[in-house]
């Protein structure tokens, strides 16, 4: 199969957990044997961002995304250099920012301060637990990359020793886009990166 038609998504997936078992059943088969942390970054934020755009269940094939932007922030230089992160230190005083990753989208800000407040990937960073933004603007602190951007969903991303070194971050055009249910299967997408990846 070409590695481009991963993205593709069967119509007989109506619900969410269907969706998200497919696409980490592909997004595993595409990374097999690449440890690499920047290919499977990159190459995570592609499969992700096309099956969103091939799927009903976020609006189907429209010319304007749902899910219109899809990537990740991450400490430098190279996200191993976190390590020394716990997994929840909201009065962590590094303020190194989170940097541009691999992504998929529109150009976005390139650096995030890591402070409490300010801003969905920040906090997702620092608290160490997924956040899901119905709408971001009551969202205190929420950083506007993209004016089109309604909602909002992040994940924080580990390495092999549990350390929080990133954050993977998902806007959407649409209020309320994610759940639960993306919550789970994203938290799934996470933990493949953290065992599949040598984060130096
Ligand atoms: N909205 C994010 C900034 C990153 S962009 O959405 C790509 C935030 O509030 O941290």
């Amino acid at each position: 199969m070409p590695h481009a038609d991963s993205s593709y998504i069967p119509s007989t997936i109506t619900t969410k957990a269907e969706f998200y078992d497919h696409v980490v059943s592909h997004l595993e088969a595409l990374l097999e044997g690449e440890r690499y942390w920047v290919t499977n970054l990159a190459q995570t934020s592609a499969i992700l961002y096309h099956s969103y755009l091939a799927s009903s269940l976020y609006g189907g094939e429209s010319i304007h995304p749902t899910v219109n932007w899809c990537g990740f922030y991450l400490h430098p230089p190279s996200p191993s250099s976190s390590s020394s992160h716990p997994h929840s230190n909201p009065s962590s005083n590094r303020t190194s920012p989170l940097l541009l990753g691999p992504y998929q989208g529109r150009p976005a800000c390139l650096s995030i301060t890591p402070i409490q407040g300010k801003g969905v990937c920040a906090d997702g960073f620092l608290s160490g637990q997924t956040l899901i933004v119905p709408d971001v603007e009551s969202y205190p602190g929420h950083i506007a990359c993209d004016g089109e951007t309604k909602s909002e969903i992040v994940v924080p991303l580990r390495n092999s020793h549990n350390a929080v070194i990133g954050v993977l971050d998902l806007d959407s055009t649409l209020l309320n886009t994610f759940d639960e249910d993306d919550q789970r299967g994203l938290e799934r997408v996470v933990r493949i990166l953290k065992d599949g990846c040598d984060w130096s």
